[in-house]
């Protein structure tokens, strides 16, 4: 028999359809509340409210689960790849030779990007921030591919896919070579997807560059850690574009702005530089950690707290080991690691985090591990961005396969009531 949940306003009983998905989490359907009582739920920040239901990932904050297709997020950093996670959340079972095989050719086959790209590049002044570039590049793919404004066969669908996720690590490259002034690298198909990045984004033509496997290994591993994280703040916000039927290239760039923010993506570059800024004030952890907890401070310890995890974000834990290993590996060492770790232990036994259930996020440690990587802060974000990538695909695939209804929350208005227009003169 199904569930149902009763609401009683006014006196009147509603009965509501209970949802359970299949990790048996409960939800109260409440879409037909306002046409059956005239009331609408209100929930600032949708801290409990499901917008869709999905079967891309689970997440389960108070243990600490993550899973991508069923596959815990710790099976997947260890043994699989980046494109055959990005194949699995897209198309939601693991590829078979054959067709991780084609998969992945296909990549190679559309690395390049038009050549007018250099146009629109070098009309961004040197400073830009890469992620407003790299939002702005992703949209102007509309422009070289403008059927896939309408064109929604599974075909059509197929290879914007592959367009995005194979041109977007050259779009980043080239995006920082333009920052510095240096001639841009074109892609080499003969590299796998880390590798063709890491050579086009520091290749020199006055050099040879010879990919670290071990760099190429530890970008692979944070891309799949980055892959997917159901519906975050820039999920959504790819997931509500693309409901307007929003073409998938104009519907990842909003994703990429919604992700620069430092409340979400952008945390990374910010811990990096908080961590800097402790080791320039003389490494003082108590001070920041006094700083954090003081309410009239708008400090906040970056790369600490999740809206979902209330245990320990499971990435954080694979990306602490992953910073011991490359640096350990790389022969770097780096003081603001020692920060990092001095600042996680001070906190997690501070009654102020513990209470508030404040664990290292998925932030905390990348950053270290790009700086390793010779990724410079400000494409910290961006490689955020190349790891998101197969989770925005997938979740605004999802959506429009399932033809959900346009995203379009309702609000409590609370402004002037009714009054009339008055001429300037009288005001
Ligand atoms: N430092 C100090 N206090 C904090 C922090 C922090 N990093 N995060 C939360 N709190 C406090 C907050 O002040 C509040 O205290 P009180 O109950 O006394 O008012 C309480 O903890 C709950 O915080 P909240 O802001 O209501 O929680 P939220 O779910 O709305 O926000 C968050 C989640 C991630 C935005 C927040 O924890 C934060 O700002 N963290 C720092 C930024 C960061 O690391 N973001 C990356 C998130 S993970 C990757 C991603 O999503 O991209």
């Amino acid at each position: 028999m199904s569930r149902t949940a009763q609401i009683i306003l006014d006196g009147k009983t509603y009965e509501l359809p209970v949802v359970e998905g299949t990790e048996k989490e409960l939800a109260i359907d409440i879409s037909a509340l306002r046409d059956l009582s005239g009331y609408v739920t209100l929930d600032t920040g949708y801290k409990n409210t499901g917008a869709t239901q999905s079967a891309i990932t689970f997440l389960d904050g108070e243990e600490g689960i993550l899973r991508y297709r069923g596959y815990p997020i710790e099976q997947l950093a260890e043994s699989s790849t980046f494109l055959e996670v990005a194949y699995l959340l897209i198309y939601g079972e693991l590829p078979t030779a054959d067709q991780f095989s084609k998969f992945e050719q296909d990549i190679r086959l559309h690395t390049l990007v038009h050549e007018d790209f250099h146009k629109i590049l070098s009309g961004f002044p040197a400073k830009a921030h890469p992620m407003g570039v790299m939002a702005s590049i992703i949209c102007s793919l509309t422009a070289f591919y403008p059927e896939a404004i309408y064109e929604r066969s599974k075909e059509y669908i197929d290879l914007t896919i592959i367009r995005l996720l194979a041109k977007a690590p050259t779009i980043a490259a080239w995006t920082y070579k333009h920052s510095i002034g240096h001639p841009v690298n074109y892609p080499n198909n003969k590299h796998n997807y880390c590798s063709n990045f890491m050579s086009m984004m520091f290749a020199l033509p006055v050099d040879d560059y010879q990919v670290n496997p071990v760099v190429a290994r530890a970008l692979d591993k944070l891309l799949i850690l980055h892959a997917d994280h159901e519906q975050n703040c820039s999920t959504s916000t790819v997931r509500i574009v693309g409901s307007s039927k929003a073409s998938l290239y104009s519907s990842v760039s909003a994703g990429i702005n919604a992700l620069w923010g430092p409340l979400h993506g952008g945390a990374n570059q910010e811990v990096i530089e908080m961590l800097e800024a402790i080791k320039a004030d003389g490494g003082n952890v108590d001070k920041y950690i006094a700083k954090a907890k003081d309410k009239n401070d708008s400090f906040r310890l970056m790369g600490f707290g999740h809206r979902v995890y209330k245990n320990f974000d499971p990435r954080a834990k694979i990306i602490k080991k992953a910073a011991d290993d490359v640096l350990t590996s790389l022969g770097i060492n780096d003081p603001v690691l020692d920060i990092a770790k001095r600042l996680e232990e001070v906190a997690l036994s501070d009654p102020y985090f513990v209470e508030r259930k404040l664990y290292p996020n998925v932030d905390f440690y990348s950053g270290i591990i790009y700086r390793a990587l010779g990724i410079p802060t400000d494409m910290f974000t961006v490689m955020f961005t190349l790891g998101r990538l197969p989770g925005w695909i997938a979740q605004w695939k999802e959506m429009n396969e399932r033809k959900e209804p346009i995203g379009r929350p309702r609000q409590i208005y609370t402004g002037a009531t009714e009054r009339n227009y008055v001429p300037m003169a009288q005001r």
